[in-house]
């Protein structure tokens, strides 16, 4: 999967794609060394490995968030089709594989499907799989940062457009990107609505077991962004020296993920050289959480009108459909 998403570092570029997003990554990579506490965009964990290290945490035991969105997107298909009742445009943002997709589209029964990726190779790909998979479903993949605006086809005639955006994805936002997000999503979901995955606030070792998992596989997501920074920006990090800090920020309502010096040390990047101290972190992603009602109050000032909500048995996880003004 991929985000579009750029954090307060640097304005998020409609040209960026995987290919040209070196420049920005350099830039951002020397802020976030250079003035900490100021943190990197998470956009950056996701090269070809760290989309691979990101499915794996998907299949982790304490992953939660994955498995339980998909059990409530199963168990709800036929009632969320109801909600949502139209047979229009189906506009997923930030679509990856279209795994999720697939759990809905019988029940949606959409006419066209329009996945949104950064990653246009990888968007090829699995909108070429899925229009195999459902034939009479017309697919159209759009290689765009759909956090810098995206144009796409007219509606089809009298069936508003319908978003979907799963994962939890909305809380690697700061609170300002959410808002700016979904006033944009609303304005291109007119007359039509927004099903929204959310991860909800929890036990706190819930979560930290979620970031923490046994295998490290969270770990070495985390620390390939240091490994890209070296394959991709001849930076010269030394991994071991850098020790994966995950933590639940309770006053913010957010997973805090750091990388943090094991020592003083010195690291070149971009042909610049940056003194570590001892126990300085670099700030690699929030993680926020919510609770039902402040996803609903937050879809409000968005221009939403909040709709069903559907969670799992133990609350771990909520889905959102959220009517788009008219
Ligand atoms: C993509 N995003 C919703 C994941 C999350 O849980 O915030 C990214 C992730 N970071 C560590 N584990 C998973």
């Amino acid at each position: 999967m991929s985000l579009g998403l750029a954090r307060a570092t640097r304005e998020a570029d409609p040209s960026d794609t995987p290919e040209t997003d070196e420049a920005g990554f350099l830039q951002d990579l020397q802020l976030a060394l250079s003035a900490p506490p100021h943190g990197i965009s998470p956009k950056y964990f996701y090269d070809a490995q760290g989309s691979r290290l990101f499915d794996r945490i998907c299949e982790l035991p304490e992953y939660y968030p994955t498995r339980t969105e998909r059990s409530i997107l199963s168990a709800f298909a036929q009632e969320i089709a109801e909600e949502a009742g139209t047979r229009g445009d189906l506009v997923e943002f930030g679509a990856g594989s279209c795994s999720k997709v697939r759990l809905l589209l019988d029940a949606l029964r959409p006419r066209r499907y329009l996945p949104i990726d950064i990653s246009a190779e990888h968007l090829e790909q699995s909108a070429a799989e899925l229009e195999r998979e459902h034939p009479g479903l017309l697919v159209l993949p759009v290689a765009a940062d759909y956090t810098a605006g995206v144009r796409l086809p007219p509606p089809l005639p009298g069936a508003p457009r319908i978003g979907f955006f799963p994962g939890s994805t909305i809380g690697n936002f700061t609170p300002a990107e959410a808002l700016r997000f979904l006033r944009g999503a609303a304005r291109l979901l007119r007359g039509g609505g927004l099903l929204l995955g959310a991860d909800l606030v929890k036990d706190p070792a819930v979560l930290h077991a979620a970031y923490n998992d046994a295998q490290g596989v969270t770990a070495a997501f985390n620390l390939n962004l240091l490994a890209r920074a070296n394959r991709e920006l001849g930076a010269d990090f030394e991994l071991e020296r850098f020790w994966h800090s995950a933590f639940f920020n309770a006053g913010q309502q957010r997973i805090e993920m750091h990388l943090v010096s094991r020592q003083r040390q010195q690291v070149a990047v971009g042909g610049e050289v940056y003194e570590l101290a001892e126990g300085q972190s670099l700030h690699t992603e929030n993680s926020y959480k919510f609770s039902i009602e402040g996803l609903r109050s937050l879809a409000l000032q968005a221009g939403f009108r909040p709709g069903r909500v559907w969670t799992d048995e133990r609350r771990l996880f909520s889905v959102h459909w959220l009517h788009a003004p008219q």
